[in-house]
């Protein structure tokens, strides 16, 4: 039998958490082998309903939870952990951009790394949902200066998933034959889903579609704003989805990805794709034996170098308003 993986969570009361506790606890994520605990993070004022959560956990019998730790400490909540979900934040409303969180947001992450630093596992992976997600990770990482900066990630696995549907009604395929989608950025309406690296078989993405007036006009803008138009048809945003999509993440980051593809991260900009260093920018990645590389030598047009260096522009203006929670 495994040793148990500790797993926290935060914003374990909200949406998203509630998508997402149960499918951890059933092992989609880490597969149906290993054993898990539950270390899960949530505000004095949302007690109630985490007391709630925890007794539906109980109530499902999952062979695979090893224990559940319920907790407005964060001190205990990171104690030893092996990965930190940091979803706990305030989500936006209609008509916000996602960067109106920042300064709300922001103190929480710079509280939280400071904490991940002083009591998680040297070797703990740290993925941020919580929005503004890029930044965010940013201010966590920068506060957690003991921990390895590959250990950090920033959430664009949405939007990817978010790129390969768009793609796969189109084209009438199933999702799962097309490979190497890019989303490159910020998780906001700058990034750019990018279909030029795309493939079906041996055959360009752009090739079968032909038709560049449905990738700029359609496509683009659909997947950038596609969680402000969730949160207006259902008046609360993306949470199943998103849930998902952190369980993607997270097994590409343990499992690796297929051989053959790749998969979009948020991570530390190196200077890849003349991206200065120091953001937290989505970058097309392969991951194996738990390590993760920005996948190099893709040619980059002028209709994408634009889009690349519009959503950097970005995330320098949303670095230069929280430097102060820098340390
Ligand atoms: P929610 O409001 O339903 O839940 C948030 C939870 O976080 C609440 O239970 C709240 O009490 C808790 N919380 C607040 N401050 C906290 C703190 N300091 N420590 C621990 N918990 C805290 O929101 P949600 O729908 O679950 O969304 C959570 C965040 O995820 C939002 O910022 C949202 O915008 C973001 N999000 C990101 C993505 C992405 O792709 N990166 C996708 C969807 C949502
Ligand atoms: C999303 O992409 O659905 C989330 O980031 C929520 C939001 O504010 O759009």
């Amino acid at each position: 039998m495994l040793s148990p993986v500790r797993i926290t969570v935060t914003g374990a009361a909200g949406q998203i958490s509630y998508s997402l506790l149960f499918r951890i606890a059933a092992g989609d994520m880490l597969g149906s082998n290993q054993p898990v605990i539950l270390q899960l993070l949530d505000i004095p004022e949302s007690r109630k309903i985490l007391d709630g959560v925890v007794m539906e956990l109980q109530d499902c019998a999952f062979p695979l939870l090893a224990g559940i730790i319920a907790t407005h400490d964060p001190m205990m909540a990171f104690d030893q952990t092996d990965i930190a979900i940091l979803v706990g934040a305030r989500p936006r409303r209609k008509g916000m951009e996602r960067k109106d969180l920042l300064q709300t947001n922001g103190e929480i992450f710079r509280n939280q790394g400071k904490i991940l630093n002083q009591v998680a596992k040297r070797d703990a992976k740290i993925l941020v949902v919580g929005n503004p997600a890029n930044t965010n990770t940013l201010i966590t990482m920068k506060n957690a200066p003991d921990l390895p900066a590959e250990n950090f990630s920033g959430m664009l696995r949405l939007d990817h998933n978010r790129a390969l549907s768009q793609v796969a009604m189109k084209l009438n395929q199933p999702v799962s034959n097309i490979k190497k989608m890019i989303v490159w950025g910020n998780h906001s309406s700058t990034q750019f889903p990018d279909l030029y690296h795309a493939e079906i078989g041996d055959t360009k993405v752009i090739n079968l579609i032909k038709d560049p007036i449905w990738i700029e006009n359609y496509f683009i803008p659909t997947v950038q704003k596609r969680g402000a138009v969730v949160i207006e048809a259902r008046g609360l945003s993306s949470a199943a989805s998103a849930a998902n999509a952190i369980i993607d993440h997270l097994r590409n980051w343990f499992f690796g990805t297929a051989d053959g593809d790749w998969t979009t991260m948020g991570i530390l900009s190196d200077g890849s794709y003349e991206i200065p260093e120091g953001v937290i920018y989505g970058f097309p990645v392969i991951c194996k034996n738990g390590m993760r590389e920005i996948v190099q030598g893709l040619e980059i047009n002028p209709f994408s170098r634009t889009r690349l260096d519009a959503a950097y522009n970005e995330l320098t203006q949303e670095l230069d308003s929280i430097r102060h929670l820098l340390p």
